[in-house]
């Protein structure tokens, strides 16, 4: 981390609706990235912004009969309101339809003009509307856009281009000499198999005003505006000064990283170069590709209804909580799932139980044992084994996620930490300070309390910038301010004599009781509230008796049996669900299960397993389920309860 400044920045997000969590998610990391490296006093600026020409905007704009520039007004806001609900600490926020942007777009363009690298010529192709990208014939699979499988259109007009084929030879050297321009790896190689197999055509960056009115209009023909991508990607530097201000632009080009999302990874990794190239401009040093979320296993689309929203997720588990999962939950590179299952489970574990936990724990003791007071350490503090292990725990987490930043694994960084803080529960069990306390050992109770507490601190600096407001608060307790990251190899900072403050619960645990949201058993959706809906809630996760026993005759009620699974397949638009037949003897039934996560398809097919036979059928997302399966679940996993050997026929009762 020799470098001497950060520069980071977010693509800009098309304001033709309303942030996703995918968006969140790209926010969230830059900002993450950005508050370690101003923690480590490294100079650091974050930019972020909203793309707000081109195509989809205006057609959103059509749509919601507004002017193009009112749907702009409108939406960005969301995304700035969003950004401060989130704790998003962007030193700039750009809008590509600021006079500022606008002005230098048209003076780059003017001046590749001048120079040739832009030319104008007539153009016969095909163009993908959702992608706002031109194609030759042979780069359509099955005549839809080989990026998105829609459709594309035939299309001839005029147009400007940008000589980008000029550039092959060289951004392929430039790929092979620079490995840390394209990151992960396996994007790099990506890029440059495409490089290598197809013949870069030249880049057509305007749009003739006819078909689209609404962008930068181009300073050589006032018949065309500037195709959006070109416009968009020189946000990075229009913002910073580019051709206005030297010593700005000076200061933070080139980039540290651009984060972007694997969708557009052509835009950033074949255009953008190639026009910096032409301008003149160096590269940024690296353009990080992350991966998807997913809900489940399922792309996340407006059309199946299964978008997250991220401000209802800060509404309902509190900003910290939903930034820790985002950054906990991704090895960024690779996709990742989103669900409120997995959500639940983490921020049980990792934040209700152990951190929180740890730190309820260590204050009780120091109230109890200590007079609520830091009791300081002595100079042996650290020379016991268990003390000696503790603390070279702590220190590999502070190693891990300096060289987790480095290298963009925050996730196991954060996991680093959190095996730290399960050490220090560890060492409370090993230790039993109140024991040693019952028998009077008051030094070595001090030394494990302030062992546990000093450990928090660094743990807590460590996570601060992934959850602010709430390692503040965990701080505050020991009467820490702002982490200083230069303390964190240092033992015994935290003054002896110091008040230790009384947090509320950091993290209340919380429960999952969203029928929509558990995997089992899949419950008919309830239309109504009323009386029954509530006793088949009570039914079917209360027990009856208040013990929690039920006698032989309710468990002969439910009529187990064996069922053959004749045919699966995906209840659409329902990521969790499985439609299954099943032969019960000679009985066929229909029969919707929570199990798609879980199972595919094929692999459920030919199986024996058990069912409730006799369970009211129940409408489930509108079809018809006779029955429910069962299964055995711990954590993340679920497996299919079968039989272990085969019965000559299904249906066979089990008891
Ligand atoms: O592409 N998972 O804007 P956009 C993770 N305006 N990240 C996701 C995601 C998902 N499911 N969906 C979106 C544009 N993203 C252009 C960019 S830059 C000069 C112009 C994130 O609103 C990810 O960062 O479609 C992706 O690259 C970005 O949102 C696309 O946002
Ligand atoms: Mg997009």
């Amino acid at each position: 981390m020799a470098d001497e400044k950060y520069y980071v920045t977010t693509p800009i997000y098309y304001v033709n609706d309303k942030p996703h969590i995918g968006h969140a998610y790209t926010t969230i990391l830059a900002d993450v990235l950005a508050r370690y490296h101003r923690l480590l006093g490294i100079p650091t600026y974050f930019l972020t912004g909203t793309d707000e020409h081109g195509q989809k905007v205006q057609q959103a704009a059509e749509k919601n009969g507004l002017m193009p520039q009112q749907q702009c007004d409108q939406t960005v806001v969301r995304f700035q309101e969003l950004w401060k609900r989130l704790e998003i600490t962007h030193d700039d926020f750009i809008r590509t339809t600021e006079p500022r942007h606008k002005v230098i777009v048209q003076e780059v363009l003017q001046d590749l003009f001048d120079r040739d690298e832009i030319y104008r010529a007539d153009y016969q192709g095909w163009y993908c509307v959702g992608c706002e990208r031109f194609f030759v014939e042979k780069d359509l699979v099955e005549g839809n856009c080989p990026e998105c499988g829609r459709k594309a259109d035939a299309i001839q007009e005029t147009n400007y281009f940008f000589r980008m084929s000029n550039y092959q030879d060289w951004l392929i050297d430039y790929i092979e000499t620079h490995p840390e321009f394209i990151q992960p790896d396996f994007r790099a190689n990506e890029t440059l198999g495409f490089l290598k197999t197809k013949k870069l055509q030249d880049l057509c960056i305007s749009r003739p005003k006819a078909r689209l009115a609404w962008g930068i209009d181009l300073p050589f023909d006032s018949d065309f505006v500037t195709y959006v991508w070109f416009d968009a990607l020189l946000n990075y530097i229009t913002a910073i000064g580019y051709r206005r201000d030297d010593v700005q632009f000076n200061q933070w080009w080139p980039a540290t990283h651009q984060l972007i999302g694997k969708d557009i990874l052509t835009t950033h990794t074949v255009y953008w170069p190639t026009m910096l190239k032409a301008m003149g401009v160096p590269l940024p040093k690296t353009v990080f590709a992350h991966g998807w979320w997913l809900t489940g296993r399922t792309k996340m689309s407006k059309s199946l209804g299964n978008v997250v929203n991220p401000m209802e997720m800060a509404d309902r588990f509190g900003v910290d909580a939903f930034r820790y999962f985002l950054i906990a939950e991704m090895t960024v590179g690779q996709d990742a799932s989103f669900t409120e299952e997995a959500f639940v489970r983490r921020y049980n574990s990792d934040l209700a139980n152990d951190l929180g936990n740890l730190l309820s724990r260590t204050v009780n003791m120091l109230g109890r044992y200590c007079d609520g007071k830091f009791p300081g350490l002595g100079k042996d503090a650290l020379s016991g084994a268990p003390e000696k292990e503790l603390w070279a725990a702590v220190q590999s987490a502070v190693a891990e996620m300096e060289s987790s930043i480095d290298t963009m694994r925050l996730n196991s960084g954060l996991t680093a930490v959190l095996t730290a803080v399960r050490k220090v529960n560890q060492y409370f069990e090993i230790k039993q300070p109140w024991t040693q306390a019952k028998e009077g050992k008051t030094e070595a109770v001090g030394i494990t309390l302030a062992l546990a507490a000093e450990s928090l601190r660094v743990c807590s600096a460590l996570l601060y910038p992934v959850m602010p407001e709430k390692m503040s608060e965990l701080r505050s307790v020991f009467g820490l301010g702002k982490p200083v990251l230069s303390q964190l190899k240092t033992f015994g900072v935290i003054k002896s004599g110091t008040p230790v403050g009384s947090p509320g619960i950091l993290f209340p645990r919380v429960e999952l009781n969203n029928a929509e949201a558990t995997p089992l058993p899949p419950q008919p959706k309830k239309e109504k509230r009323g009386e029954g809906a509530a006793s088949a809630k009570n039914m079917s996760i209360e027990p009856e008796k208040p013990e929690g026993i039920i006698t032989y005759d309710e468990v002969m009620n439910v009529k187990l049996r064996t069922a053959k699974v004749l045919a699966a397949e995906r209840v659409e638009g329902a990521d969790k669900l499985l439609k299954l037949k099943i032969e019960i003897g000679e009985e066929k039934r229909q029969l919707i299960a929570g199990i798609a996560l879980y199972y595919e398809p094929e692999r459920v097919i030919g199986k024996t397993i058990v069912v409730v036979a006799n369970l009211k059928s129940a409408k489930i997302r509108g079809i018809e389920s006779q029955g429910m399966l069962l299964c055995a679940s711990v954590g993340d996993r679920l497996t299919l309860i079968t039989v272990d050997e085969e019965l000559p026929s299904s249906g066979a009762v089990v008891k």
